[in-house]
């Protein structure tokens, strides 16, 4: 399948194509490296530096290069930043995300997959969570992705776009070979900050909270390995053959990982001390997240290859051992 990985050089999108090389496909990148990386981008993959809402050049690049089906990483993801500045997640995450489907529309390309998170959900009525729970996002950075699965739908009873929407977890962890890896700037998410605490590139790692209700009192979360997420996403490729199709799916381990645990994961991966600090609450932090991810496992095959946390943070140490700058580009 040819198929365009719109943010293919971003975290998530770098490991998916990756993977669709190695099951057969033939991706071609499009990200206009705002926040993706120009080492991440694989060798010899076409790669277009163009933003996703520019129609005309997006519906050239699927007209001439013969797209089948468009996997959209591209997102802006910080939940606080979301909060203060809405209008460039709006903009972003929903205005450029409808001209990327536009784009798709009028070149005649109808299958689509897209990258959505457990964020619709807000605070989950229940636990673990599956895909039918109410979703009522806490912040607009859910809200946004949210908005997307709407339009989705209506696109798909509308001009029989077919698709799947993956909610993931915590995206976590890096390929196995050490290639590729986890490089945000600025960092917020646990695993690299916790790393760079035990290098002594960070003096420590501040605990948003002790007093949860939960078994240490930290925040349960549901880590789950970027390789994971990505072969999700090719393993529901023959069920968008189906105009209409619209699939919907929690990706997780279904396995919580408190704040603590991921320290002590990364203090057994790298052998140092994490110098730690216990501070006040994160706003908008629910105090656990995690999956049931049964309707994967059953209708997709999905199979959970990094199954606990030390196997996850151990691919993490590889690359950020190798790469302590990450890709050194910013
Ligand atoms: N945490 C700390 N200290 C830090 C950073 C994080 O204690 O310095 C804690 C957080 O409070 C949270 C856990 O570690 O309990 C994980 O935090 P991350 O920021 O790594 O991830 P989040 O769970 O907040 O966010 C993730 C994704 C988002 C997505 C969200 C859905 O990164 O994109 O899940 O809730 F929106």
């Amino acid at each position: 399948m040819k198929v365009l990985v719109v943010g293919g050089a971003g975290y998530i999108g770098s490991h998916c194509v990756r993977q669709l090389l190695e099951a057969g496909h033939q991706p071609v990148i499009l990200d206009n490296l705002v926040y993706g990386h120009r080492k991440a981008v694989a060798e010899g993959v076409p790669f277009y530096d163009v933003s996703l809402g520019d129609k005309e050049k997006v519906k050239d690049i699927l007209e001439s290069e013969a797209i089948e089906l468009v996997m959209h990483f591209a997102a802006y993801c910080y939940v606080g930043e979301s909060v203060t500045a809405p209008l460039k997640y709006y903009e972003n995450n929903f205005v450029e995300t409808l001209r990327l489907l536009e784009a798709m529309l009028d070149a005649g390309v109808t299958k689509f997959v897209f990258s959505s998170t457990c964020a619709t959900f807000g605070v989950p009525e229940r636990l673990p969570m599956t895909e039918d729970l109410p979703q009522a996002p806490i912040n607009p950075y859910g809200q946004t992705k949210l908005d997307v699965e709407n339009l989705l739908k209506s696109l798909a009873h509308a001009h029989g776009l077919s698709f799947a929407a993956f909610r993931y977890f915590n995206a976590a962890g890096a390929s196995e070979d050490g290639s590729i890896g986890e490089d945000h700037d600025p960092e917020t998410h646990l695993i690299p900050l916790v790393i760079d605490a035990a290098t002594g590139k960070r003096e420590n790692i501040k605990i948003f909270g002790t007093d949860y209700d939960t078994p240490d009192g930290t925040c349960l979360r549901d880590y789950v390995h970027v390789d994971d997420l990505s072969r999700a996403h090719i393993a529901v490729f023959d069920k968008l053959d189906q105009p209409g199709a619209q699939y919907f799916y929690n990706l997780g381990t279904g396995t919580p990982n408190s704040v603590r645990e991921v320290i002590a994961a990364v203090e057994k991966a790298t052998g140092k001390k994490v110098p730690v600090v216990e501070v006040e609450r994160r706003a908008g932090d629910p105090p656990a997240l995690y999956a049931d991810s049964t309707k994967a496992k059953q209708e997709l095959g999905w199979v959970v290859k990094f199954d606990t946390i030390d196997k996850i943070v151990e691919t993490a140490w590889r690359w950020h051992s190798a790469n302590p700058d990450g890709y050194g580009d910013r």
